[in-house]
């Protein structure tokens, strides 16, 4: 057992309870009573306002305050649309995929709030098109919703009108990143769109938009039946909250666990997810947020999982994905995986990205075969010091994490390979 229990799960609650994605069932256990107190009893702005005061931050990677982004939205322009980005294609995470299979009903019912609560009348789920279960669930949940009267026209008899469409994407990285989400979702090629102006003010079809993750947006109906205050009592004051965190790689219990923002990253590998595979093969380095996210090795276990201080160690919780990886792992082989995922997802739109990952394997892949050369490790810093905040979007710095970290943490290992 963690010795830092989480009193109640708040977006992968009800996982004891089997058949919670039937809105029976979850209409049993008080589902959909939230949506009608907030569309029937309270206004739009005591929804913003309550969510700004949980101080709930974005689960997408960025963790900007959720309700400070609602708030940006012009009240007086229309059509307004609420996006969930439901693309989860980040290496390592899997959280928003079990909130989608195994209680759908919650995200949809924040969705509900979501939207009443910014003034939206139509919000997209933009689902990775991988998953194809999730994404045929999702539409016959929103037909259930909507044969309760929750979904559709004056839901809850509040006059409030909300259509919720499931958009299959195609597979591309680059389309979680919210304005190649829009672009992508408007029928043209998934490449990202220079900002500002933010979604906010100009999103889908220029009209104010609010993009939101599917954890972001599963907190909701908890934050507005329970109260902020109740939310803040989980998690840290910054960091307020539980985070749904995939965990993978060399560790005995892989999974999903939601955990209460602020224990430690050793307290989440050994006393939460069972400490490595085997004890025998002691801890290497950690990709914790996500492929994009900087490593850490073992002289940062005790990092508060906070996004203040995994930013203090240089890194970033990211999309709440942990890869521990033990000594048997090549550090040349894991930054040369890492990168050539970017190379691939790269969209092409801007020439340090498609062409500095493309650069990137290169080297990484010659080491590896054993042709390194002996000025590869300062070429590798020089090819990613030519991109970092050179590209277009974040994709191409994400790239250059795994080659700084690699170089900062285990130089000597890639020259012992070279020579
Ligand atoms: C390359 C790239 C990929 C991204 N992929 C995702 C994704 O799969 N899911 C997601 O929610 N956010 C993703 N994001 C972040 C989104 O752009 C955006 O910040 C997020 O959806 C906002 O929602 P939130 O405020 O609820 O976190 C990605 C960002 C980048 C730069």
């Amino acid at each position: 057992m963690p010795k830092t229990q989480l009193q109640e799960h708040i977006v992968l609650r009800n996982r004891e309870i089997a058949n919670i994605a039937d809105i029976a069932v979850y209409t049993q256990h008080g589902g959909y009573e939230t949506a009608r107190k907030a569309l029937t009893t309270m206004s739009a702005q005591a929804i913003v306002d309550e969510v700004k005061k949980s101080g709930l931050r974005g689960r997408g990677g960025a963790g900007f305050p959720t309700g400070v982004k609602w708030g940006f939205v012009p009240r007086e322009i229309f059509p307004k649309y609420l996006i969930v980005n439901a693309d989860e294609s980040e290496p390592g995470t899997f959280n928003n995929h079990e909130i989608i299979d195994h209680n759908p009903h919650q995200l949809i019912e924040g969705i509900i709030i979501s939207a009443f609560a910014i003034g939206a009348n139509t919000a997209y789920i933009y689902i990775r098109g991988e998953f194809a279960y999730g994404a045929r669930l999702l539409e016959q949940k929103i037909a259930e919703a909507r044969a309760k009267g929750f979904v559709g026209k004056n839901v809850f008899e509040s006059g409030f009108d909300i259509e919720i469409y499931v958009h299959r994407g195609a597979g591309a990285y680059i389309c979680g990143e919210e304005t190649a989400l829009l672009e992508s979702l408007e029928g043209k090629i998934g490449q990202p769109r220079l900002k500002p102006p933010f979604p906010a003010v100009a999103g889908l079809y220029a009209k104010p938009t609010v993009v939101n993750n599917v954890e972001t947006l599963t907190n909701v109906p908890r934050i507005i039946e329970k109260g902020a205050d109740w939310y803040r009592t989980f998690g840290t004051e910054r960091s307020p909250g539980t985070k749904a965190v995939s965990i993978s790689g060399h560790v005995k219990n892989p999974g999903n666990y939601e955990i209460p923002l602020g224990i430690t990253m050793r307290e989440f590998i050994y006393d939460w997810a069972g400490g490595m595979r085997d004890p025998n093969v002691p801890l290497k380095f950690i990709i914790p947020g996500g492929a994009s996210s900087s490593w850490l090795t073992p002289e940062h276990l005790d990092t508060p999982l906070t996004w203040d201080d995994m930013a203090a160690a240089g890194t970033m919780l990211g999309s709440g994905a942990v890869v521990v990886l033990d000594e048997s792992v090549s550090v040349v082989k894991a930054a040369l995986r890492v990168d050539e995922f970017f190379k691939h997802e790269s969209c092409g739109k801007c020439a340090p990205c498609r062409e500095g990952t493309h650069f990137l394997v290169k080297v990484w892949e010659r080491i590896d075969e054993g042709h390194g050369r002996p000025d590869d490790i300062e070429l590798l810093s020089d090819v990613g010091r030519q991109m970092l905040g050179k590209c277009f979007c974040p994709l191409g710095d994400s790239a250059v994490s795994a080659v700084n970290s690699a170089v900062k943490f285990f130089r000597d290992e890639i020259a012992a390979q070279i020579k």
